[in-house]
């Protein structure tokens, strides 16, 4: 009796051990196409690398980037590609409206349940997140990181150079007094670069957020609120005074850039997501001391989710080591190298709090207690048409500051993305 339990041992042990083994012993490329190039992205995305060549030893990984902050040069180059029938192995995604339209909808990703399931990832990513990676029962993405969207750092020692203390929040009204001291100084009080004009699209998504409320963003997306509401002109409007106060080379400058025009004293404030942070520590500065931050005027008790994964593609040309990709990805050891450098929050709840610093901990009660809402910037709040419309209507307000003809282009815009009550 005692043999024979020995024997089954035995055997359960090598096949467990042979199976474990057939799913690490993978060779050839993973190739992996993402538009994280700046200091702090690159950083963080060798990171992921790291971990998957811990798990995956034998795999060549081909980087492929294309530089662009928002992914707004690399994802024309991406559909070139997977509908000339050439795609990455995997690739960077937000999810919601960016997925679904964009990639599950042509039948350029695989379902992914069977990773999910062999891997417990149900147990540890939260519903709501894995709902916007969710269509028809099938779930399409790895989650890498959680940014928080609606960020607005600051140059700290020159801020007490010029006798302004910020405190927990910071309300419109409270940055308006703030940016007339520092302009009065000759300092721009708001850093800006945008070159890709998503980064002042995005000052546009947070002061919007922060004038309507989480709950009226919502509204807009469900059409349930028409885009030309007075509240939206007063967001377009307070957006208009801040272009007042922006350095002057904005055009010619990167998101990135501008963090760093921000780190140099040439300008005080950033409204941009949390990847900023990752420039910060790419840079070798301290939390609470060189930078702080709050929440863009009015949102806090919002996090504005721009969450970052990967899929399957479909037709992988490695399909075992894009596979194993996503497993290395959806693990703690990834998750917790990776977001500290990012500045993202880890995907799952179980990672270890004490592995990160001051503004993550403060990011991860944000996430856990306050409104969730999604990005329209950064694809996940509606059809990516719709987030070109914003782009566009943004292009033209900053040269004509026309408050009835940027709200009039998003009734329009709503209208034909398919999104307007
Ligand atoms: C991505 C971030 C990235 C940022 C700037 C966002 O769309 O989600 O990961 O760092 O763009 O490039």
């Amino acid at each position: 009796m005692l043999k024979k339990t020995l024997v089954v041992a035995v055997v359960l042990t090598l096949a467990i051990g042979l199976g474990l083994f057939a799913v690490k012993a993978q060779s050839g490329d993973l190739e992996v196409f993402s538009w994280w190039t700046s200091g702090g992205e690159a950083a963080a995305l060798q990171a992921l690398f790291d971990a998957y060549a811990a798990d995956y030893p034998d795999v060549n990984i081909v980087n492929a980037t294309v530089a662009g902050g928002g992914g707004s040069a690399a994802r024309p180059v991406l559909q070139t590609r997977l509908a000339g029938g050439d795609p990455p192995d995997s690739w960077q995604i937000h999810p919601g409206w960016e997925l679904f339209g964009q990639y599950v909808d042509p039948g350029y990703v695989e379902p992914i349940n069977f990773l999910y399931e062999e891997e417990g990832w149900n147990d540890v990513v939260p519903q709501g997140l894995r709902d916007i990676m969710t269509v028809d029962g099938n779930i399409y993405m790895v989650l890498v990181g959680v940014h928080r969207g609606n960020g607005f750092w600051y140059n700290k020692p020159l801020l007490e150079e010029n006798g302004i203390t910020i405190g927990d929040t910071l309300s419109a009204e409270e940055f308006t007094a703030a940016a007339e001291t520092l302009q009065a100084a000759g300092i721009a009080p708001l850093c800006m670069g945008d070159n890709g004009i998503w980064a002042n699209a995005q000052l546009f998504e947070n002061t919007l957020l922060g004038t309507v409320g989480p709950e009226n963003y919502m509204k807009l997306f469900a059409g349930e609120m028409a885009w030309d509401d007075p509240m939206v002109i007063s967001a377009i409007e307070s957006f208009g005074a801040m272009q007042d106060y922006l350095n002057t080379d904005h055009t010619s400058l990167s998101w990135d850039q501008a963090v760093k025009a921000l780190m140099d004293g040439q300008c005080a404030f950033n409204s941009m997501g949390d990847w900023a942070y990752g420039e910060f520590v790419a840079a070798g500065k301290v939390d609470n001391v060189d930078f702080g931050w709050v929440s863009h005027p009015g949102t806090a008790g919002s996090f504005m989710i721009v969450a970052d994964g990967f899929p399957l593609a479909a037709g992988a040309p490695n399909r075992d080591a894009a596979v194993g990709w996503l497993r290395t990805l959806g693990g703690l050891p990834a998750q917790e190298a990776f977001n500290p450098l990012k500045g993202s929050i880890p995907a799952r709840t179980d990672a270890d709090r004490s592995k990160f610093g001051v503004y993550h901990n403060w990011s991860m009660d944000s996430f856990a207690a306050d409104a969730l809402v999604p990005s329209w910037v950064h694809g996940s709040a509606a059809p990516a048409a719709f987030q070109q419309t914003l782009n566009d209507a943004v292009t033209l307000f900053i040269v004509d500051r026309d408050a009835a003809a940027f709200a009039a282009a998003l009734v329009q815009g709503a209208v034909d993305a398919g999104i307007a009550g």
